[in-house]
């Protein structure tokens, strides 16, 4: 028998409600290019799984981060006597980052595990700014190209990644959050709106009672996604409401003229898997929003964004992201976004300890986010569950 052969990998997609670790077999954004220098050691919880980053000659490395010997994690106590080595602390075991292969056992130089042994190494690649990792077993992986948005490899766009932040949430609620209209209204008070001048609505209603229906799947072979039915809902700029006699008002900071309501209705949002949004044209026309969830566990998640605007020039493609790290990162970012991190934050404290969805009530305008739980559950390359995380 052919001991090294490994038993055919079966891809099962699994159910939403059951990945609170994510979706394994996927691609994930693990670092911005800036967070990782030449020769430079970058420890990272990805899906429950550590992984170690390092630089080598330019290109980025990632190894399980847990020597194969008595699973002594490397980043405790980084010892490398060579660019391409990685050596244990503990007993010296020395592996090649660059394929996870054992190279060397200085108390046992012939041992018989040299050469066989390997750490998983994980499939790293690095494009616009962003460090991307395969966190799976399917090798080859499947091209990035298949797990981010589309138009974000498209050779005509520079596009920037800009922000990389922890949020203390599972990775779900901030993707339910993401692509569901009527979270709008926490922007409300947004000093990215006010600067911008923007009237922004603070709902979306819905038209003929399932707008959603109208939601676009888009099922691949490439990308899996869901594209919003914005243009034919109606967004909803103020309301008024009474309850015992007393009327409340809620409204846009910046009252809407005729082409708030256009405008709006152009703005297209899409989610994909494994966890990823795309908002376009945001913040300004001309620009894409990206972002991702990525999960780190089951109570911890990091945020990405990449801005992409089409440039022709490098003189335009370093402007531009000159004005991504020194302009949108704090607007964009600072001033809107982060906004959703705490309204995430929000829902994890609020329903602390209780399993997910346990708590809720839906209502008639979560069509949106049911449509996207049903695809992401359908499409996914298999849940991550804490017995799968493979240890070699
Ligand atoms: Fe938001």
């Amino acid at each position: 028998m052919d001991g090294d052969r490994k038993p055919e990998l079966q891809i099962k997609p699994g159910r939403y409600e059951d990945a609170a670790l994510g979706f394994r077999n996927h691609w994930y954004p693990a670092l911005l290019s800036s967070e990782i220098g030449e020769e430079q050691l970058v420890p990272l919880t990805l899906l429950g799984e550590n992984l170690l980053f390092k630089r080598i000659d330019g290109q980025v490395y990632a190894i399980a981060d847990q020597c194969l010997h008595r699973g002594f994690k490397f980043s405790t106590k980084p010892e490398c006597f060579t660019k391409n080595t990685i050596t244990c602390w503990l007993h010296a075991f020395t592996y090649n980052f660059r394929n996870g292969e054992l190279v060397a056992i200085p108390s046992a130089p012939d041992s018989r595990l040299i050469g066989k042994r390997h750490l998983h190494s994980y499939p790293v690649q690095e494009i616009n700014g962003m460090v991307f990792a395969f966190v799976g077993d399917m090798d080859p992986p499947p091209p990035l190209a298949h797990d981010v948005p589309p138009g974000f490899l498209d050779p005509g766009w520079t596009v920037v990644g800009a922000v990389n932040v922890p949020s203390a949430c599972n990775w779900r609620l901030a993707a339910d959050s993401g692509f569901d209209p009527n979270h709008i209204f926490i922007h409300k008070d947004d000093h990215f709106l006010a600067a911008l001048d923007r009237p922004f609505p603070i709902a979306n209603r819905i038209v003929g009672g399932d707008t959603f229906h109208e939601i676009t799947e888009v099922t691949g072979p490439g990308p899996k996604g869901l594209v919003d039915a914005l243009g034919k809902s109606e967004p909803v700029f103020e309301f008024e409401f009474e309850c015992d006699g007393e009327r409340g008002r809620m409204a846009s900071k910046i009252p809407p003229n005729e082409m708030a309501y256009l405008a709006y209705g152009s703005i297209e949002g899409s989610i994909w898997l494994p966890g990823a949004l795309k908002v376009a044209p945001w913040p300004i026309l001309g620009m894409v929003h990206y972002e991702w969830y990525v999960p780190v566990d089951e109570k911890n998640h990091r945020y990405f964004i990449a801005w992409g605007k089409p440039c022709e020039t490098d003189a335009d493609k370093a402007a531009f992201a000159h004005e991504v790290h020194t302009k949108w990162k704090y607007l964009g970012y600072e001033q809107f976004n982060r906004t959703d991190l705490i309204a995430n934050l929000g829902v994890e404290t609020g329903t602390d300890g209780l399993p997910y969805r346990s708590v809720e009530n839906l209502f008639e305008g979560d069509g949106y986010t049911l449509v996207w739980r049903r695809l992401a559950s359908q499409h996914n390359r298999g849940v991550q569950t804490r017995r799968g995380i493979p240890t070699a």
